[in-house]
């Protein structure tokens, strides 16, 4: 067992600094193409075998240090009893959002065991094949909440914003709920094998710092709090997030992921004791192989301080990125942070 990654996020020497990437399995890779044709994102998603096989791809092909479940932040939300549509091109659907009461009222909070059976499964099967931790995961708190409210992505979040201030207690009520089911759904993963627990925070970063604080933030602190009995490391990853630094620092993670809009020796200041996860610009993939390494040879000079250090993107992958870009920076990465 590679346990580098492991040992990284506990702050312990490594032979050399681990990566993997967040979206590591998905479209950019062939194999996946293959395994999703015929079926929906979805379907894919509830049939543990087929989610065994596509988490497995990019440890063979590429060889990271660690693997990321196969699943999506909006499992759960479809498991508290709203319709969850992707649309090619579109991305994910709520025909019915929670803009009022009795929206919200509708909602459960699910057994987890029992409405996403499949992917305690899956982990299960993951872990009888990996040769390297398995990270589950959820989305936090307020970044479902956006997906609920708008009834998709969105670029200005009007409705959430709308709600957030002028009908608090319901944005409240909804934080609630979501925490609640995120709080049984991690502890779930922990229990069937998830090595680690990271929590996305894919759009802390459009809510201004007081607003994070009072509307976002305490959740998140909840979350954490209450997966610490797991004794699994955990990861929280607020996107956009450099004016948040000093609340991830202080939210009970032990991993800190950082996207590429900071210099990572500087984030290493402002978390202190912590390791962090981060930070290159996915699109930096795109360039050609000699500035690729020298920009992580400088990324691993910055984050030399750090307590842990994760190489990963400051995103996720994009779709339309050759395979090959991203296994030259794994090895690049493997090869000049040996010690
Ligand atoms: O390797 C992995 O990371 C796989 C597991 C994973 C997926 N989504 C699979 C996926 C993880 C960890 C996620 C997290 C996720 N999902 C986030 C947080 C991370 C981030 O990107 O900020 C968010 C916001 C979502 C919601 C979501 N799911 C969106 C907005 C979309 C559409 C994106 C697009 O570009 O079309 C998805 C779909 C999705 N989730 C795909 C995959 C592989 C593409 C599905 C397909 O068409 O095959």
């Amino acid at each position: 067992m590679n346990d580098t990654f492991l040992k990284a996020c506990r702050g312990e020497p490594t032979d050399y600094t681990p990566i993997w990437m967040m979206r590591q399995a998905g479209r950019y890779l062939p194999e996946y193409q293959k395994v999703r044709r015929g079926r929906t994102f979805l379907e894919l998603c509830k049939s543990p075998e087929l989610c065994v096989e596509v988490t497995l791809q990019p440890i063979d092909i590429l060889g990271f240090d660690a693997a990321i479940l196969f699943s999506d932040i909006l499992v759960p939300m479809e498991a508290m009893g709203l319709e969850l549509e992707f649309h090619e091109g579109r991305g994910p659907v709520f025909p019915q959002t929670v803009r009022d009461r009795a929206a919200l009222d509708r909602l459960i909070v699910p057994d987890p065991h029992e409405s996403m059976g499949f992917v305690m499964e899956t982990i299960r099967l993951l872990r009888k094949e990996l040769k390297v931790p398995l990270i589950g995961f959820a989305g936090a708190p307020f970044t479902c909440a956006t997906y609920l409210i708008e009834g998709g992505s969105s670029k200005v979040f009007w409705e959430t914003k709308k709600m957030m201030f002028s009908a608090p207690e319901l944005f409240h009520g909804l934080m609630e709920k979501i925490t609640l089911c995120t709080i049984d759904y991690l502890k779930a993963q922990a229990e069937a094998g998830a090595q680690a627990l990271q929590l996305f925070d894919s759009w802390a970063g459009i809510l201004a710092p007081c607003d994070y604080e009072t509307y976002a933030f305490p959740y998140v602190q909840r979350i954490i709090e209450a997966l610490r009995p797991a004794g699994v490391p955990f990861i929280y990853f607020a996107n956009n997030g450099a004016t948040l630094l000093d609340y991830s620092a202080r939210s009970g993670a032990d991993v800190i992921g950082l996207d590429w809009r900071i210099n990572i020796g500087e984030a290493i200041q402002r978390v202190g004791d912590k390791a962090v996860q981060g930070n290159i610009d996915p699109f930096a993939l795109l360039l050609p192989e000699d500035q690729l390494r020298a920009r992580i040879q400088k990324l691993l000079d910055d984050a030399s301080q750090a307590k842990g250090h994760i190489f990963n993107l400051g995103h996720g992958i994009h779709q339309f990125t050759p395979p090959e870009q991203a296994k030259i920076a794994v090895d690049a990465v493997h090869e000049l942070s040996r010690r």
